[in-house]
């Protein structure tokens, strides 16, 4: 039961049949997107789910090779498992599906499941993980209380409007003793490690402006901008979790890093926000901007991406915390 609804909500789960996996889907100013929320208008299409292996990979990356932070691995041990039930993780927002596979092969003992807005995963998987369809931007997410032992949401806040309830919602699914892991970018830019606008003196103002216009877009949607750098202090405030660890990595944007792991950082990193400049058509056009001034934005942002006066970068939030036993 959710922690503010005296009864459970109807199932919000839906079933994917292959006749109707096109009512998951609709046109959004030229791009495929998700038909079940309004709020989350970033593209559910080929292009995106190559801009999600990016991210994939990325993260990984900054992690030295892991899909994970906090004490998963202690909480994931075979020796941990529930009598009569198994361990079980649950990914949020799980787009592409990759963050879940790599986690049913690495943990196959465990019950993997992904959930997303859109059926984008592939079909061949592990046979410990699957997939679901649901709006997650829901009252109480349809999952029983203390029923996962690894919840984990990366980049999506986008799509929740209301991010304390669903931190209330994560912390009710976990079980005691088990992790929650959140992981998000900022909008905001950075230069020389300081998060800029298009008031700051910078040499990517372009750059500044289209994030500056997503942001008020997304706020405009009804989506907390500021989520990536508070979500830890949200998580604590949920008063599950004894202790809540928060950090943040500036991660290079380009071909500007001499370290040879950092260049390489920074090339995933241009290659998903050079996919991203195309991906907020949808947002910004449904937002009411004029076509002219969309193509103005985009033209210059990705001037400041190709021909980089500046060394940009952009910062991600982690947070991990163990839900108390
Ligand atoms: C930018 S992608 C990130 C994918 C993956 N988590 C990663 O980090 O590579 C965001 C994903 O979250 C999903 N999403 C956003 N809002 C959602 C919601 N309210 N319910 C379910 N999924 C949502 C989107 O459909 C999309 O696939």
């Amino acid at each position: 039961m959710c922690y503010c609804c005296p009864s459970p909500p109807p199932v919000q789960l839906m079933s994917i049949r292959p006749d109707d996996y096109h009512r998951f889907f609709r046109t959004v100013y030229g791009r495929r997107c998700n038909a079940l929320n309004n709020r989350y208008l970033l593209p559910a299409d080929e292009d995106e789910l190559k801009r999600f292996d990016l991210l994939h990979r990325l993260t990984r990356f900054v992690l030295g090779g892991s899909n994970y932070i906090g004490p998963v691995k202690q909480v994931l041990s075979p020796e941990r498992k529930p009598a009569g039930d198994k361990l079980r993780v649950l990914d949020l927002g799980t787009g592409g599906g990759l963050w879940a596979i790599d986690m049913a092969d690495e943990f196959p003992h465990t019950e993997v499941t992904g959930v997303d807005l859109a059926p984008l995963q592939p079909e061949w998987v592990p046979v410990n993980c699957s997939f679901e369809v649901c709006d997650l931007d829901a009252h109480c997410l349809p999952y029983e209380s203390n029923s996962f032992d690894v919840v984990h949401a990366r980049n999506m806040h986008a799509g929740i409007s209301n991010y304390p309830h669903f931190l209330h919602e994560l912390s009710r699914i976990l079980r005691p003793g088990g992790v929650l892991i959140l992981i998000e970018f900022d909008l905001r830019p950075v230069a020389d490690g300081i998060l800029v606008s298009s008031q700051t003196k910078t040499d990517m103002y372009g750059w500044c402006a289209l994030t500056e216009e997503i942001q008020r877009c997304l706020g405009a949607r009804g989506v907390d901008i500021a989520v990536p750098e508070k979500m830890g202090v949200l998580a604590y405030e949920t008063g599950c979790f004894p202790e809540v660890l928060q950090q943040h990595a500036d991660i290079p944007i380009g071909f500007w890093p001499k370290d040879p792991t950092m260049l390489t950082v920074g090339q995933l990193a241009w290659m998903n926000f050079d996919l991203l400049v195309l991906a907020v058509k949808p947002l910004l056009l449904s937002s009411g901007l004029p076509e002219s001034r969309v193509k103005m934005l985009m033209q210059d942002a990705q001037r400041d991406l190709y021909q980089p006066l500046a060394q940009m970068s952009t910062r991600l939030h982690f947070v991990h915390a163990v839900k108390r036993a």
